[in-house]
């Protein structure tokens, strides 16, 4: 084999021929990779090539797989690049860092009424704000599952910033889902309404409810799990690619198993938990007072703070 042969699939490493990447396929290496992190021995006892041989094939499947090496600095100049959307309120941007964050997602879960949909919707004024003043200049893509997606609201939240209600509800495309399939077409099909709306805000509000309502039961929570967790990561890649800020919303479910504290769990498990970036837990206080908790973020403290839903939005 020349040695400046690129290295694409099995059959390119040394030693292997057809059979042999038939018989590696067979017992699922069937990647560069795979190969790349076999053991020897392994190698060797599946496909019948010796050791010493299994050891070249895999010196050259290391050599020939790509992993993306950054620094710790050039991860910090990456995240210079990290935009932030102002919440309304000074507390609350601070208890998570300066504002909502590009580059992540930021889920808020709590009760019916706790202020899910408000802070979305303050959201989607404030990403359109200057940056000086707490904004990215963007638009928003909102997906609303759940119906509760009000225009009134969002001129009364747009006159109080000052903006023009009109200009902020024309950079804001609504996608009413019905059907999980919808939800996660309208993801997968995101890239060109990114680029052509300068979309700067992506709000799902909420991830969960029609998956929780589609698939019932045990039996279709493996289901259930596999297609949140795919539309999960989805919305992350775009977060990355488009540097822009993704706020998802989630309900609550009483968790009898629990005996002392807080019985409410949201709903998603794992696959919600590992993949929200920052993680708010809202609760009714008095009147329109709301106690929002940081439950987790990557680089703040836990803590809790106290907002206003007002007529004019999210205030401290
Ligand atoms: N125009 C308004 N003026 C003042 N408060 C409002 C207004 N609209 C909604 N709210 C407050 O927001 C609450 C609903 O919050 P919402 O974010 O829709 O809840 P959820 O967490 O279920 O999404 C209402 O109970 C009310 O307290
Ligand atoms: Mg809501």
């Amino acid at each position: 084999m020349a040695k400046d042969k690129a290295v694409r699939e099995l059959e390119d490493l040394p030693g292997i021929g057809e059979t042999t990447a038939e018989k590696l396929r067979n017992a699922g290496i069937d990647t560069l990779e795979k190969v790349a992190t076999s053991s020897p021995h392994d190698l060797s006892e599946i496909s019948g090539i010796s050791v010493e041989a299994a050891k070249k094939a895999i010196a050259v499947a290391q050599e020939s797989t790509t992993i993306n090496y950054e620094t710790g600095e050039q991860i910090m100049e990456r995240r210079k690049e990290i935009g932030r959307i102002t919440t309304g309120s000074k507390e609350l941007d601070e208890l998570i860092g300066g504002g909502v964050e590009t580059n992540g997602i930021t889920e808020a879960y709590g009760k019916f009424a706790s202020g899910k949909t408000q802070l979305g919707f303050q959201l989607c004024v404030n990403v359109q704000l200057p940056k000086e003043k707490g904004g990215l200049e963007g638009g928003v893509l909102f997906i609303d599952t759940e119906g509760t997606f009000r225009p009134e609201r969002i001129t009364e939240i747009a006159q109080a910033a000052k903006l023009d209600p009109k200009t902020v509800l024309d950079n804001i495309i609504v996608v009413r889902a019905t059907t999980t399939e919808q939800q996660i077409l309208t993801i997968e099909r995101a890239d060109k309404l990114i680029s052509e709306k300068n979309i700067k805000l992506i709000v799902v509000d909420s991830i969960t409810s029609l998956f929780r309502s589609e698939f019932l039961g045990r039996g279709a929570l493996g289901e259930r799990q596999q297609k949140l967790n795919l539309h999960i990561h989805k919305l992350q890649s775009l977060s990355d690619k488009y540097n822009l800020a993704v706020y998802i919303t989630n309900q609550v479910m009483d968790n009898p198993g629990i005996l002392f504290g807080d019985p409410t769990t949201p709903i998603g498990g794992n696959v919600i938990a590992h993949a929200a970036t920052t993680r708010l837990y809202l609760r009714k206080s008095k009147e329109e007072k709301r106690i929002v908790r940081l439950v987790d973020s990557p680089s703040q403290p836990e803590g809790e703070c106290i907002i206003k839903v007002t007529s004019e939005g999210i205030k401290d």
